[in-house]
C-alpha cells in the first residue's frame, strides 16, 4: 500500500507497533468520520501511551483517495494518524485480511458514487494479529481502555 505522503508501506513498517485500524472512504458522509473522531479521541484519552499506538485509515475508494486527498483528510481528524491507499488488488487484498466489506453503490439519483463498507476499529498488536475488534459507536474510552489493558500485557 502507498501512505498519504507517498510512501510505499508494508505491514513490516508497523512492526512493533499497536495499531488502531479502520477501512473506510474520505468521501463517506457520516460513519467514517465519526468513527475516526471516535480513534482520534482515544488516542487523546491515551496520553503519553498514545506514543506507542498508531491510527490508520486504509481507503476502500482507491479510486478517489489519493495520497494527497488522505494527507489532507487524516491530518483533520489526529497528527499522528496514517492514511493509506493502493491499487484496487492492493486494497482488496488488505481487506480481505481483516474481512472487510466493501462495495461500490451508484444510484440514479446520485451525482457520485459512494461506498457501502463495513464499519469496525481494529486493534492490532505489534505482532500484526488482531487483539480487538470495535463496533460501530463504541465509546473512545473504552476503546483506550482496551488499549491500556494490550499495552501493560506487551
Ligand atoms: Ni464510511
Amino acid at each position: 500500500l502507498t501512505d498519504h505522503t507517498g510512501r510505499a508501506v508494508t505491514q513490516a513498517d508497523f512492526a512493533g507497533r499497536f495499531l488502531l485500524l479502520y477501512f473506510g472512504f474520505t468521501y463517506c458522509p457520516d460513519v467514517c468520520p465519526t468513527e475516526l473522531g471516535t480513534i482520534a479521541a482515544a488516542m487523546d484519552d491515551l496520553g503519553t501511551q498514545a506514543a506507542r499506538v498508531t491510527p490508520v485509515l486504509i481507503s476502500i475508494d482507491p479510486e478517489r483517495d489519493t495520497p494527497a486527498a488522505l494527507s489532507d483528510y487524516v491530518s483533520r481528524f489526529h497528527p499522528a494518524m496514517v492514511g493509506l491507499t493502493g491499487s484496487p488488488e492492493q486494497v482488496a487484498a488488505a481487506a480481505r485480511a481483516y474481512r472487510v466489506f466493501y462495495a461500490k453503490v451508484q444510484r440514479p439519483d446520485m451525482t457520485e458514487y459512494t461506498m457501502d463498507h463495513s464499519s469496525f476499529i481494529y486493534l492490532v498488536g505489534p505482532d500484526g494479529r488482531v487483539r480487538a475488534l470495535f463496533r460501530p459507536q463504541t465509546a473512545p474510552e473504552a476503546i483506550a481502555e482496551a488499549v491500556r489493558g494490550q499495552l501493560r500485557g506487551a
